[in-house]
C-alpha cells in the first residue's frame, strides 16, 4: 500500500474507532478474574497488518493486555505440530457447543467423550495438559515458543493476572477434575491448570495479534520473513475452528454478520485472520491481513463489545468476509 493509502485508512479507522467507542458502554470489564477488573473500560485500539508488510493503526495501540483465550488457537497449533492433526483430534473435537466458554454440561452429557473443540476451556485444558514435556514449565515452553515464532519478539506473562486466575479458578479446577476423571488428561490436573492459565496470561499488544492473524491468513506462511511457520493443513482448521467457535456463543452470529476468522479474550483482545479475496482488488488489504482489536469492555459472551461493532464495521466496508 502506498502512502497516501496508509494515510487515507488510518483517517478511515480512526474515524471508525471513534464512532464505536462508545459501544464499551454496553459490556464491563471482566471481573471474575480481579486484575483485569482495573483495565480502562473506554479504550479501542486496532492494528491491520497487511500480505505486503501495511501497518495501519487507530486508537490506543500501545496497551499491552493479556492474549486469554486467543491463547487457545496458539495451543491448539502447538499441539498439532507436535503430534499431527490425528493424534489431537483424539483428544478433541471441533463441534461448536453454543454453550459458555467455560461450561461443562457436555462433558456430563457425553461419556465417554471428549470435549467438543479446543477454543472452550475444557478443550484448551485437556490441549494444555498433552503438550510435549512433563512439567508445567515444559509445556507453556512450546506454546510460548510458538507465539514468539510468530510475533517475532519474546513475550513475558503477567504475574499478577496469573496469580489472580490460579487463585480464583474454581470453575476451571472443576473441568481439570472432571476432564481427568474422564481420563481425556494427558497430566496432572494442577500442571495442567498451571500451563492453561498463564497462557492466558501472556501479554500481548494489538500489533502482535495482528502478525499472528495475518500470517493465519497466509495459511500459516509468513510473506514478510518468507517463511512458512505452521503448515497450510493445520493452520486451515485452526480457521475453521475461529470462525464456528471463537466468538464462544456469540460464534454462528459472528460467522453471519461479521465473517472473519476470529478469536475472542476476556481481557477484551480480538484477533482475525483475513485470507487474500481475489474479487476485492480495488479494496484494502486484497492479499489478506490480519488484525488485533483491544477493547476491554466485554459482552455476556466474553467478546468485547466495542471491538465486534468496530470489526464488523470494517468487515463490512472493505468486504472482508470469507463466506
Ligand atoms: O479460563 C479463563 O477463565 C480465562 N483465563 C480465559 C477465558 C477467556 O478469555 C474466555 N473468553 N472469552
Amino acid at each position: 500500500m502506498d502512502m497516501t493509502s496508509v494515510c487515507n485508512r488510518t483517517t478511515e479507522l480512526n474515524d471508525w474507532v471513534e464512532r464505536y467507542r462508545s459501544y464499551a458502554a454496553l459490556g464491563s470489564c471482566a471481573d471474575y478474574i480481579p486484575a483485569l477488573r482495573k483495565a480502562d473500560p473506554s479504550q479501542l485500539g486496532i492494528c491491520m497488518i497487511g500480505a505486503d508488510g501495511t501497518i495501519v493503526k487507530a486508537g490506543e495501540t500501545e496497551s499491552p493486555f493479556t492474549i486469554q483465550s486467543i491463547s487457545k488457537v496458539i495451543g491448539f497449533m502447538a499441539a498439532c505440530l507436535s503430534y499431527g492433526i490425528e493424534a489431537v483430534l483424539e483428544y478433541v473435537d471441533v463441534e461448536p457447543t453454543g454453550d459458555a466458554f467455560n461450561s461443562m454440561i457436555r462433558l456430563e452429557l457425553h461419556k465417554p467423550g471428549r470435549p467438543f473443540n479446543p477454543m472452550i476451556n475444557a478443550g484448551a485444558i485437556t490441549i494444555a495438559s498433552m503438550l510435549p514435556g512433563s512439567t508445567a514449565e515444559s509445556k507453556l515452553e512450546v506454546i510460548t515458543a510458538l507465539l514468539e515464532a510468530l510475533t517475532g519478539k519474546s513475550l513475558t506473562c503477567n504475574q499478577e493476572v496469573f496469580q489472580s486466575e490460579w487463585q480464583t479458578a474454581h470453575r476451571n479446577r472443576a473441568l481439570a477434575y472432571c476432564l481427568k476423571e474422564m481420563n481425556c488428561l494427558q497430566s496432572d490436573v494442577e500442571v495442567a491448570l498451571e500451563v492453561y492459565l498463564k497462557q492466558c496470561s501472556v501479554e500481548v499488544t494489538v500489533e502482535d495479534l495482528a502478525r499472528i492473524g495475518m500470517i493465519l491468513g497466509c495459511d500459516g506462511y509468513d510473506p514478510l520473513r518468507k517463511e512458512q511457520l505452521v503448515a497450510k493443513d493445520i493452520v486451515r482448521i485452526t480457521k475453521a475452528l475461529m470462525l464456528t467457535c471463537g466468538m464462544y456463543n456469540a460464534s454462528g452470529k459472528f460467522a453471519a454478520f461479521v465473517g472473519v476468522p476470529a478469536k475472542s479474550g476476556v481481557s477484551g483482545g480480538m484477533m482475525a485472520a483475513v485470507p487474500p479475496r481475489a474479487k476485492s482488488r480495488e479494496l484494502p488489504f486484497p492479499d489478506g491481513c490480519g488484525i488485533g482489536i483491544y477493547g476491554p469492555a466485554i459482552d455476556k459472551y466474553g467478546n468485547s463489545t466495542a471491538g465486534h461493532m468496530l470489526l464488523k464495521h470494517i468487515a463490512q466496508a472493505w468486504d472482508l468476509s470469507v463466506c
